[in-house]
């Protein structure tokens, strides 16, 4: 965990040709002094900023009834406009909150993006991951070799190193591949874990302090946990999911589709309750680039949403490389290196949906 945060300098300790990469690389990285300020962009306003814990239990020590532990929360950091819409975003991430903070190379990212949009924005860690893991339970991490495997699970290219020539990620930046593949939490990618973030989420959307009009932005199996959540939520405070490359589905109980039990779904639940996601005002299911329709959890994302429209909801798939221009989009669009460009295309679904109105007293 400390090397996620430890500060580059600290790098002092290591070799020392490591050591002048570093500094070069360090030399590129922005600044944010006046002196590199762009003027074209809208200031961040904020009206206040912080977090608390949401869900979870108290536990009582069996053989101390007078000790307890409050676990399995989740955690959620705010950032709240001094002119805000209506509608909150919650960045929730596969395995890392720091995907929505900057883009590959250190510049903007999702969150700063749309607070300059004047969103609400809510960075939020589940159950077990992240700033909350006082889990209720043993938590055991196992570390294993899985850089290589990330290069091609994110889509940066076929295999390690071997970069799709279009890729939109800054493939001479070393540093940039060190922050991607560490700046990761354990997922506990359990179907135990995914109900428990499933619902903790559920508990936050229901208590109204994520606002009364949220859409989930998410990535890889946190599309998963949030189409869960939205079926477990008893109120009507959830408006939209835009889930990046979504890995994990959720399907009725009248349908012929077998629970999955790895981790990665699908989720069968009561029609009942499935027919909440054909509540929501919207659902994208967006894939990235050089993806094959083809791929099981394509296929899922197009299943899902034929179900969910089935039901009178609006669910739609929207392929990056296919359905725009944008060429080289990762499994990661949004901290891809035109995640500019990517952002339009969110505020456009957004704009559509009648997503982006101001509250009512907010003075833009
Ligand atoms: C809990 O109860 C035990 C006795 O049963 C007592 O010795 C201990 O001080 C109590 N602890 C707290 C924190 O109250
Ligand atoms: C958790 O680990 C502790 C320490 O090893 C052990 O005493 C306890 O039984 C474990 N609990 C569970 C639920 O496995
Ligand atoms: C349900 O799916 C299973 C496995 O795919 C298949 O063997 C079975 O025939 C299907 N049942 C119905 C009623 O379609
Ligand atoms: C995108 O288009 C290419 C080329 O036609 C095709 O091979 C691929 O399957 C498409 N991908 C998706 C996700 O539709
Ligand atoms: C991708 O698959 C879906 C569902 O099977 C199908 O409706 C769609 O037309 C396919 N798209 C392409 C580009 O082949």
């Amino acid at each position: 965990m400390e090397n996620r945060n430890s500060h580059p300098g600290k790098s002092k300790s290591r070799k020392l040709g490591l050591l002048s990469s570093l500094t070069l690389l360090l030399l590129s990285l922005p600044l944010s002094n006046a002196a590199t300020r762009d003027p074209s962009k809208k200031p961040i306003i904020l009206d206040s900023s912080g977090g608390f814990e949401i869900g979870g239990k108290v536990l009582t020590n069996p053989k101390k009834p007078n000790e307890t532990l409050s676990c399995d929360h989740g955690y959620v950091e705010y950032f709240l406009p001094w002119t805000p819409r209506k509608t909150s975003l919650v960045m929730w991430h596969s395995s890392s909150t720091q995907v929505y903070q900057n883009r590959w190379d250190g510049g903007e990212g999702y969150k700063d993006k749309f607070l300059r949009r004047d969103y609400p924005v809510y960075l939020w860690d589940g159950p077990r991951v992240g700033r909350a893991n006082y889990g209720c339970e043993n938590i055991t991490y196992v570390p294993w070799y899985r850089d290589q495997a990330n290069f091609a699970n994110w889509n940066f290219g076929p295999k390690f190193k071997n970069w799709w020539p279009d890729v939109q990620f800054p493939t001479e930046d070393e540093y940039a591949w060190q922050q991607a593949t560490s700046a990761r939490y354990d997922e506990m990618d359990t179907e135990e874990n995914v109900q428990l973030h499933g619902y903790a989420m559920s508990v936050a959307a229901d208590s109204g302090k994520l606002g009364e009009r949220i859409v989930y932005v998410t990535n890889s199996a946190g599309g998963y946990r949030a189409q869960l959540a939205a079926t477990m939520s008893k109120k009507n405070n959830i408006a939209g999911i835009v889930a990046y490359e979504c890995i994990g589905y959720v399907y009725p109980d009248n349908v012929n589709i077998t629970a999955g039990k790895w981790g990665f779904g699908p989720t069968i639940v009561p029609l009942e309750d499935f027919k909440r996601l054909a509540k929501l005002t919207a659902i994208q299911f967006i894939w990235g680039d050089h993806r094959q329709n083809s791929t099981s959890f394509v296929q899922d994302s197009w299943r899902a949403a034929a179900l969910i429209n089935q039901y009178g909801g609006n669910a739609q798939v929207f392929v990056l490389g296919n359905d725009t221009s944008f060429k080289g989009n990762t499994h990661i669009a949004f901290a891809d290196m035109n995640n500019d460009q990517v952002a339009g295309a969110l505020d456009d679904f957004l704009a559509k949906n009648n997503l982006d109105g101001y509250v009512d007293n907010a003075k833009v």
